[in-house]
């Protein structure tokens, strides 16, 4: 098949992550006949450089008109000045609102060559499966925002319908999977929350009576997800919150390093990212993780391109070269980002 891939490389790591999974996609295309082609365009703090811009007008229209885009990270310390009028990661936060993306699909399964690389006891971990749906266009990223002197506020909204979509989300997916579906909330304390759950509560009893419901507060969430992640298959929750609980569950797969997600829309434009962001502290040393945007890109081919077998080809590929130890030094290995990227390749 044809299509047309717009590369969003942004700041940081993101240049060399998202080069490691263009040769993943391009070996794809080699050995499928498929014609791939690429499109790089600007985002975040280098679109800031060079537009003054952090999502240029001309990257937006680029995305909507390509079948898929792949992004490695916005933002760092040159752009994170407290007083600055613009921020990097105003510009991803637009592109996923400018692009329709409600849903964030988070997968976490904890590799066995990797468990050891997890601060959490291996025997916890055999066996998590967990697909975290998080909201992605709303919540308190997205409400009105004030500041004075002496006071500051974000507006946490949500409407019934930007819950019902999402939630139906994590049903349909959890209905294609063990048929279970954790809300998470604070429906103790929030408005918003006591929403999120009359509306989930409503959409599985009326639309999924096949699939388990359970409602779980955010705070002892974060508890079970280290205590027993086996218990877990689909998790849907709000913007802040996935956003957090995601980043504790990478502990479970070992790295931050290993986390890919895919936000969707009710089209089949996706965003395909690593959950990780442009970590200052190892750019431009060659010795980020490509794994995280390598599995997004098998995602990619997945959700936008409807390529299954082959997105299966690249996880499984990654899945060997896992196996076989080919660690980088998140997962307390020695190999840069090119050897990592080479593993990957070489099992494909
Ligand atoms: P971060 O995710 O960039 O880094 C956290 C830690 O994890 C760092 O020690 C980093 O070195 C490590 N790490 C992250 N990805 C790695 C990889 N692939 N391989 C090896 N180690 C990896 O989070 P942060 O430091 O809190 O944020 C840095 C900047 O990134 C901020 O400006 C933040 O806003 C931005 N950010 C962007 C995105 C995104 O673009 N989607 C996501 C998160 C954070
Ligand atoms: C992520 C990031 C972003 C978010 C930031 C950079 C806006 O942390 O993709 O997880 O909070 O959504
Ligand atoms: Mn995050």
């Amino acid at each position: 098949m044809q299509a047309n891939i717009v590369v969003l490389p942004g700041d940081g790591i993101g240049p060399e992550v998202t080069a490691a999974a263009i040769a993943v996609l391009n070996e794809v295309a080699r050995r499928r006949g498929h014609g791939f082609a690429f499109a790089e365009h600007d985002i975040g703090g280098i679109a800031i450089d060079r537009h003054d811009d952090p999502l240029p007008a001309a990257t937006l229209e680029a995305c909507k008109r390509a079948d898929a885009v792949l992004l490695g990270a916005v933002g760092g310390p040159k752009w994170s000045d407290p007083n600055a009028k613009v921020r990097p990661e105003q510009g991803l936060l637009a592109l996923r609102k400018g692009l329709g993306l409600y849903a964030n699909l988070r997968p976490v399964r904890p590799h066995p060559a990797a468990l050891g690389a997890s601060p959490i006891k291996a025997e916890l971990l055999q066996g998590v499966d967990i697909v975290v749906v998080r909201e992605l266009t709303g919540g308190i990223y997205f409400g009105d925002k004030t500041r004075t002197a002496t006071a500051a506020s974000d507006l946490c909204a949500y409407s019934v319908a930007e819950i019902e979509r999402v939630v139906r989300s994590s049903f349909r997916l959890a209905e294609r999977r063990k048929g279970r579906v954790t809300s998470v909330d604070k429906a103790n304390v929030l408005e918003t929350s006591r929403l999120w759950r009359d509306v989930a509560a409503r959409i599985g009893r009326v639309e999924f009576p096949g699939v388990e419901l359970e409602h779980q507060l955010v705070d002892s969430m974060a508890m079970h997800l280290l205590a027993k992640p086996r218990e877990y298959d689909v998790i849907v929750t709000e913007n802040m919150f996935g956003d957090i609980l995601t980043d504790e569950a990478s502990m479970l797969a070992g790295s931050l390093g290993l986390l890919p997600s895919a936000s969707l829309g009710d089209g089949s434009i996706g965003v395909y990212e690593p959950i990780h962001g442009s970590a200052p502290d190892i750019a431009g040393k060659g010795v980020a993780n490509p794994y995280a945007t390598i599995l997004s890109a098998a995602l990619l081919l997945r959700h936008s391109l409807d390529l299954h077998d082959e997105a299966g080809q690249v996880e499984d590929a990654v899945g060997k070269a896992l196996d076989d130890r080919q660690f980088t030094a998140d997962l307390g290995g020695r190999l840069g980002t090119a050897e990592a990227t080479q593993a990957v390749l070489q099992r494909l």
